[in-house]
């Protein structure tokens, strides 16, 4: 795909927060590897309300007044181009032993079978990758899910999907699954 001056320009602004170097502080997903569709679909339920719009969904809030500002051309196009970066490897968590063996447990329980054995994400089930997600982005995307922040709309069918799964996990599940796959999944 042909990259053209304004995009690698706007992929810049996008880096002011996704850049790796920044993402602890800003609290920005890694964006690199990431299925290109997926990436999509995300500006524009930030774009349309349906992500970003909830109370206490701060950093979501943030993500959705810059997703505003683009046109539907450049949210593909940027999209495309995050989605073919090379993956910086992250080890974001340092979980105990305890929450290692039970967010293995969980993981390989009940997310495994839609997100892949080692988090690479399912394009079929429109699964995406978690492993190269930071730990707590993971807890707050889990979160959102399952306090309706995330996954409501009635023609979202894998949004709604992850919401009813995320409603079977206590927050201590929640921390542990998070942890257990920001250290890697070992
Ligand atoms: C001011 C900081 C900031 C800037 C600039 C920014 N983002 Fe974000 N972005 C975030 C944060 C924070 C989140 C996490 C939101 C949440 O917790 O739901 C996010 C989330 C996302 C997601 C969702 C990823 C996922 O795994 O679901 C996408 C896609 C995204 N940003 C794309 C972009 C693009 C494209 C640009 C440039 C046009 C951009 N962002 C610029 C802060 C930023
Ligand atoms: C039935 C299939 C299914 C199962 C089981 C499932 N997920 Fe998901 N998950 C999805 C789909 C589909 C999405 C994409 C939702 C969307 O498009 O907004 C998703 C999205 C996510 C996200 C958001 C990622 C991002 O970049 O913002 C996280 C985090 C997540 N899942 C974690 C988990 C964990 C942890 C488990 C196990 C406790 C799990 N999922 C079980 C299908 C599933």
């Amino acid at each position: 795909m042909q990259i053209t001056h304004a995009i690698a320009v706007t992929a810049d602004t996008c880096n002011a927060c996704h850049a790796p170097e920044v993402r602890q502080a800003t609290q920005a997903p890694q964006l690199a590897g990431q299925d290109p569709g997926y990436l999509q679909k995300q500006l524009l339920h930030f774009q349309a309300g349906e992500r970003g719009s909830a109370a206490a969904d701060v950093y979501g809030q943030q993500m959705a007044a810059i997703a505003k500002t683009l046109s539907a051309a450049e949210a593909e196009q940027l999209a495309m181009h995050f989605s073919q970066q090379p993956t910086t490897a992250t080890k974001t968590a340092e979980p105990t032993a305890a929450q290692l063996d039970q967010g293995r447990r969980l993981y390989i329980g009940s997310c495994g079978a839609c997100h892949g054995n080692q988090a690479q994400g399912n394009l079929q089930l429109k699964a995406p990758m978690l492993a190269a997600l930071e730990s707590s982005y993971l807890q707050r995307q889990l979160t959102q899910f399952r306090d309706g922040g995330r996954g409501t709309s009635a023609t979202d069918k894998p949004g709604r999907q992850m919401a009813m799964m995320s409603r079977q996990l206590t927050d201590s599940e929640i921390q542990a699954v998070a942890a257990y796959i920001g250290a890697g999944l070992p």
